[in-house]
């Protein structure tokens, strides 16, 4: 007779109902399908309901900067709720979402000074377009509402913000969006058009100069705004080259056109600054936030403008009609002062900056297998891309990549204790965002899961 124990059948039972209540987000259901179940988090480390642990490869969801289980964050939000839980930002204030607008506004850079609270950044995303189009409108500009993007790009699913989001096949079931959405090619060195192959910076003007090339497609009086990640995540984390964000100001600034830096993934010390633009030297109209402001012990977004663009809505009678019951909510108001309290405290940019290059450095030493064509990222923030073929750097088909991604890396990978993605948004990638306060331990034990997981996956194919 086979025994059960307590933490099986508590299992069992809330898998039973995953099964039968639970719909996952972008998940498949079906058969033999069932999501891991994760109960508790610690550092660096997530466990399951089985008690089983897994280095946290990814944040959560390139949410989690200062780790789990953080009893600080989690008293800072019990200490709000019991003093105000809930009010709205429609036209009234809390001391933690004023305190906290402020303190956001002190980190971003030049005169972006106003802050608009969501609650997470498709909603940031959302409310920057909204306020694009408004801001042209009362500014005598009333044509200008398109905005560009690039493509593979993820901005988030809002109807809105998913007509900015670059991957077709996300947009398709959803057709028709929100028109005015447009693409410019992204910065994928690795796929750079031969002439451009071994000069970053020709690249770089190369890609910046095609959304010139967008803005006069369309017509400069229609085009309102440029939404770019300082690192486009989608892909496989692709970096600007040099140079890159310089022009795209530039031709920002010569189009009136809003230059959108949508940081949900690189704020907040993923890159090593509090605003990833800072890390690369431009100064955005906008900046789209979210994730790691509290590193996920609530949830919050933040849109924050420059004061050119509160101008028009400051005369005593304007008003952005956009807004969200939960925006600015002051549980998490309070539980994102705490987080930057800690990122302060314990110097996590700071640490960020230090170990990036020792992160770059071990990730890099997965190049001796056949299967690593590209090794790519900044910060904290790195993408894996695989292939067929190094010398000729031949992708995968779709047929292949799904086998290869979900067939076997996906499920061996966390088999072997790493929680990370396997991702064919585009060409096939490992996307890696540990939480900020890892070190040489955690990239070792990351580097050698996924040495010994790619070895296999390259032999098997
Ligand atoms: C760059 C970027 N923008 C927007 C979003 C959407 O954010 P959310 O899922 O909080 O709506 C994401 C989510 O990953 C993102 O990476």
């Amino acid at each position: 007779m086979t025994t059960i124990n307590a933490a099986q059948t508590l299992s069992t039972d809330l898998a039973a109902k995953a099964k039968r209540h639970l719909w996952g987000h972008f998940a498949r259901h079906g058969t033999d399908i069932a999501p891991p179940i994760i109960t508790r988090g610690e550092g660096v480390t997530i466990f399951d309901d089985r008690g089983k642990s897994y280095i946290d490869g990814l944040s959560g969801l390139f949410v989690v900067q200062v780790g789990h289980g953080r009893e600080e964050l989690a008293a800072a939000a019990a200490r709000q709720a019991e003093q105000l839980s809930f009010f709205p930002l429609w036209s009234y204030a809390t001391p933690p979402a004023i305190e906290l607008a402020e303190r956001i506004a002190n980190y971003a850079p030049g005169d972006l000074n106003r802050v608009f609270f969501t609650t997470g950044g498709g909603e940031a995303v959302e409310s920057a377009w909204k306020l694009a189009k408004q801001f042209f409108k009362l500014t005598g500009k009333p044509g200008k509402h398109k905005v560009i993007s690039r493509s593979i790009a993820y901005h988030g699913t809002p109807q809105g913000a998913l007509a900015i989001t670059g991957i077709p096949a996300f947009k398709a079931p959803f057709e028709p969006l929100t028109p005015g959405g447009f693409r410019a090619p992204n910065t994928n060195f690795y796929r750079a058009p031969d002439a451009y192959a071994h000069d970053q910076e020709a690249f770089g003007r190369y890609c910046a100069d095609r959304i010139a090339e967008a803005i006069e497609f369309e017509g400069p009086d229609t085009v309102a705004a440029v939404f770019l990640e300082p690192v486009q995540n989608a892909g496989g984390c692709f970096p600007p080259p040099p140079g890159y964000f310089q022009r795209v100001r530039e031709i920002c600034d010569q189009y009136d056109v809003l230059l959108v830096s949508d940081e949900v993934i690189c704020a907040y010390g993923r890159i090593g600054s509090m605003f990833a633009c800072d890390d690369f030297g431009y100064i955005p109209d906008i900046i789209t936030s979210a994730k790691g402001l509290t590193s996920g012990y609530s949830p919050i977004g933040a849109m924050i403008a420059s004061d050119r663009l509160f101008e028009p809505f400051n005369d005593g009678k304007t008003m952005f009609a956009h807004g969200y019951t939960f925006g600015g909510h002051p549980v998490s108001s309070a539980v994102a002062l705490a987080n930057l309290d800690i990122f302060e405290r314990e110097g996590i940019n700071t640490h960020v900056k230090a170990n990036a290059p020792i992160f770059r450095a071990t990730l890099e030493k997965l190049y001796d297998l056949p299967i690593v064509g590209d090794v790519r990222g900044e910060g904290f923030f790195y993408g894996i891309e695989l292939v067929k073929d190094k010398a000729t750097r031949e992708t995968f088909n779709g047929e292949e990549s799904e086998h290869l991604l979900r067939g076997f890396l996906t499920p061996a990978l966390w088999e072997a204790g790493l929680y990370c993605r396997a991702d064919d948004r585009g060409d096939p990638v490992i996307q890696l965002a540990p939480p900020l306060i890892s070190g040489q331990k955690e990239f070792d034990e990351i580097y050698s899961i996924l040495h010994s997981v790619l070895d296999e996956a390259g032999r098997r194919l």
